[in-house]
C-alpha cells in the first residue's frame, strides 16, 4: 500500500516556484488520491522541532504565482549536524537530530516526505531516508547546479530578473561612460551569470568555471573605450576568481549544510579595473533580489510538473528518489546520485562558444 499521509517541506535558499510545487503536491495527493498532506515549517528545523501544520486544498489556494514559500525555509538546519543552542563557551552545540526528525514523522503519522530543495537539502535527507522514512526530492535552486536534472525550477525566473537588472545597469553605465561590475549569485556554478550575461549583452562575463586574468579584462575594457565605447558591463559570478587565487568568501554560517557564503569579488574586480584603466567604475551586488518575486510561466509549469510527479512516483512505490527533468521528460533518479555534487558549466559549453564568437570577453585568452 502507498503512503496515506505525506509531509512536505521546503529547505535551503528560497526561489520562485516553491509555492507552485507545494500546491501541486497537495492537490495531486488530496484531490487525486485522497492522501492527506501536512506542511513542515522552516525546512528541516521544523521537523526537528515538531512544527507541523495541516495542508489542504484551501491552504494552497491562490499561491501559484507567489514568490517565497508559505512553509518558510532554512538553509542552516541539517538534521545530522544540528546546531542545538550553544555550549558554555558560546559556540553552537552540534548534535545529531535525525531521531528527533523521525519522532516528529511518527507522531504525525507520516509515511513519506516530499523535500523541496537544492543539493544541501537533498544531502540532509540521506540519513532520514536511510533510517527508513521514504523521501522524494524536488530540485529547486536559482543556481541550477543540481546534478541529474537539466533544469531546476526558480532558475529561469532568476535569470530573467538578473537580465532585467543588467539591462538597467547598461543604460546608466552608457550615460556616464563608466564600467559597472554586477555581482550575481550562483555559488560555484556560473549558469545564472552566463545566461543573464548573454541575455543582456554583457561585455565581460566572469564565471567560476573559467578563472580569469585581470589584465585580459582591463585590456578589453580599454580597447572598447579606444574603439569609441566608453562604457562596459561586467557580469561577475560571486564564485568567479582570479586565476591562481582563492574564491572570495563573505562569511561562514555555522551548522549550515554548505557553510560558505560567497561575495566580494565584484568590488575586487571594480577596484582593479578602475586602478588599471583609469575608467570610473561602480559595483552592484544584485543579491537576494534574484531569489524574490513571482515565478515566470516556465517555472510555474516546471514546478507544477515536479510537484505532481513527486506524489505520483511516491504512490508508485518510489523511495529515496529525486524528480528530474531529462530531455523534456520528468523522471526520477536515486537520491544518492545527487547528494554532495554540483553541476557546473562545462568550459566548452555551446553558449560560451557562441558568446565568445560575438565578441564577449570571459577574462581568458
Ligand atoms: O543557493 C542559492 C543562493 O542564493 C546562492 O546563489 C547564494 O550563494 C546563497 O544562496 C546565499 O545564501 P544566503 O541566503 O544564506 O545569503
Amino acid at each position: 500500500m502507498g503512503p496515506r499521509r505525506i509531509g512536505v517541506l521546503t529547505g535551503g535558499g528560497d526561489c520562485p516556484g516553491l509555492n507552485a510545487v507545494i500546491r501541486a503536491v497537495v492537490k495531486t495527493a488530496t484531490l487525486g488520491h485522497g492522501v492527506e498532506t501536512v506542511g513542515i515549517l522552516d525546512g528541516y528545523q521544523g521537523l526537528v522541532e515538531d512544527r507541523v501544520v495541516p495542508l489542504d486544498r484551501d491552504s494552497v489556494s491562490g499561491i501559484l504565482d507567489q514568490g517565497g514559500t508559505i512553509l518558510g525555509t532554512n538553509n542552516r538546519a541539517a538534521p545530522a549536524r544540528y546546531a542545538d543552542g550553544t555550549d558554555a563557551d558560546g559556540k553552537p552545540r552540534i548534535v545529531d537530530a535525525t531521531d528527533r526528525c523521525l519522532a516528529t514523522a511518527q507522531k504525525h503519522g507520516l509515511d513519506a516526505l516530499v523535500v523541496i530543495g537544492g543539493d544541501g537539502t537533498m544531502s540532509c535527507s540521506a540519513p532520514i531516508a536511510q533510517a527508513g522514512l521514504p523521501v522524494i526530492g524536488v530540485p529547486k535552486t536559482i543556481d541550477n547546479d543540481l546534478v541529474g536534472t537539466d533544469l531546476t525550477f526558480g532558475f529561469t525566473t532568476a535569470a530573467s530578473t538578473a537580465t532585467e537588472s543588467l539591462d538597467r545597469l547598461h543604460t546608466t553605465a552608457e550615460s556616464h561612460h563608466r564600467v559597472i561590475v554586477c555581482e550575481l549569485m550562483g555559488r560555484n556554478a556560473g549558469w545564472l551569470t552566463l545566461e543573464s550575461g548573454v541575455a543582456s549583452g554583457a561585455d565581460v562575463i566572469l564565471l567560476p568555471e573559467l578563472p580569469f586574468q585581470p589584465e585580459v579584462v582591463c585590456d578589453f575594457v580599454q580597447s572598447r573605450r579606444a574603439g569609441g565605447r566608453g562604457f562596459s558591463i561586467v557580469a561577475c559570478a560571486e564564485g568567479a576568481r582570479i586565476a591562481g587565487q582563492e574564491t572570495v568568501v563573505a562569511r561562514r554560517v555555522q551548522g549550515s549544510p554548505d557553510p560558505i557564503r560567497l561575495g566580494g569579488i565584484g568590488a575586487l574586480v571594480a577596484d582593479l579595473v578602475e586602478r588599471e584603466t583609469g575608467i570610473e567604475t561602480r559595483t552592484t551586488v544584485l543579491g537576494h533580489v534574484q531569489r524574490g518575486g513571482a515565478p515566470v510561466a516556465a517555472d510555474r509549469v516546471l514546478a507544477t510538473q515536479f510537484g505532481h510527479a513527486a506524489v505520483e512516483f511516491l504512490l508508485q512505490g518510489a523511495k529515496n528518489q529525486v524528480v528530474v527533468l531529462r530531455n523534456g521528460t520528468i523522471e526520477h533518479i536515486d537520491l544518492m546520485e545527487v547528494t554532495g555534487k554540483q553541476r557546473l558549466v562545462p568550459t566548452d559549453h555551446p553558449l560560451i562558444r557562441a558568446a565568445r564568437s560575438i565578441g564577449t570577453c570571459f577574462g581568458v585568452q
